[in-house]
């Protein structure tokens, strides 16, 4: 799908990745787009339309997709994490189940919601922003892999659910990118303007993925060696 023939909605796009999606849309011309975020309050972006949506809430969902019936393309992208003291620490369950809200059941909703839009369009299409963690041992992130690899699994069923009727799931894979989500990890980070054009070409090339950095790629690539990315990771990541 070409977003210039697009009405885009984007979850969690008052900031970071999501906003870079809004404002590439634009660029490219889509026909309308509808940034969902918490808190509509002050947003001021031209040609892009702030619904309220927060994606742990059922009733938000169903007033959005409502107010938003011409979208062709929504972008799963709202998410949170959090660091923890690795797979066994005392608040692995309950950090566990607040990522699980809004990383997974959140796009498992929305997607739900906007399912009936979606199936009327003559070109539809979904986005959903996951990770390279899926793939990678971060035991500081155990509970945002977990919710990350359910969202990329949901991805996977959902790709070959909706093929039948003509609607495109790219997933997005990428590792730290440059948001407030990573503020405070001095690490190398991608643009989330390159990571969102890298998604919409692919999306325009009619793929189901994309690994959206050098790091992401090679590590996919380990993934049917005897020993994979996930049991030992590739030098440098
Ligand atoms: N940054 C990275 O390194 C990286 C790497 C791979 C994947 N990702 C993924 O990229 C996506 C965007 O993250 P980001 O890096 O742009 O982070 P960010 O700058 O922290 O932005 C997160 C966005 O999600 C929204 N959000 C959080 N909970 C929500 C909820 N319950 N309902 C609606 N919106 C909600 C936030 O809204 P508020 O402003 O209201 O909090 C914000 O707009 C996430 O799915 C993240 O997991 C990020």
């Amino acid at each position: 799908m070409d977003v210039a023939n697009a009405t885009v909605f984007i979850t969690g796009a008052n900031r970071g990745l999501g906003l870079a999606f809004a404002r590439e849309a634009r660029r490219r011309g889509a026909k309308k787009i509808y940034a969902g975020m918490r808190n509509t309050g002050g947003f001021e972006e031209s040609g892009v339309v702030p619904v309220r949506v927060d994606v742990t809430d059922k009733a938000s969902i169903s007033a959005a997709a409502e107010l938003a019936a011409d979208t062709s393309l929504l972008v799963n992208n709202a998410g949170i994490a959090a660091l923890i003291d690795g797979p066994l620490a005392s608040d692995v369950e309950a950090q566990s189940i607040r990522m699980f809200e809004t990383n997974y059941y959140g796009v498992v909703r929305v997607t739900q919601a906007f399912e009936r839009i979606l199936l009327t369009k003559p070109h539809a299409a979904i986005i959903n922003v996951l990770s390279d963690i899926v793939w990678l041992p971060r035991p500081y992130l155990t509970p945002y892999a977990a919710s990350k690899a359910a969202a990329w699994s949901f991805t996977n069923q959902l790709r070959f659910h909706l093929r039948e009727q003509d609607v495109q799931v790219l997933g997005l894979h990428v590792g730290f990118v440059d948001t407030d989500l990573t503020s405070g990890i001095d690490v190398a980070k991608a643009s989330p303007e390159d990571v969102v054009r890298q998604t919409y070409d692919a999306l325009a090339a009619g793929k189901s993925e994309v690994m959206a950095d050098r790091g992401t790629a090679m590590l996919k690539g380990t993934l049917a060696a005897e020993v994979p990315g996930y049991i030992t990771p590739p030098p440098g990541l």
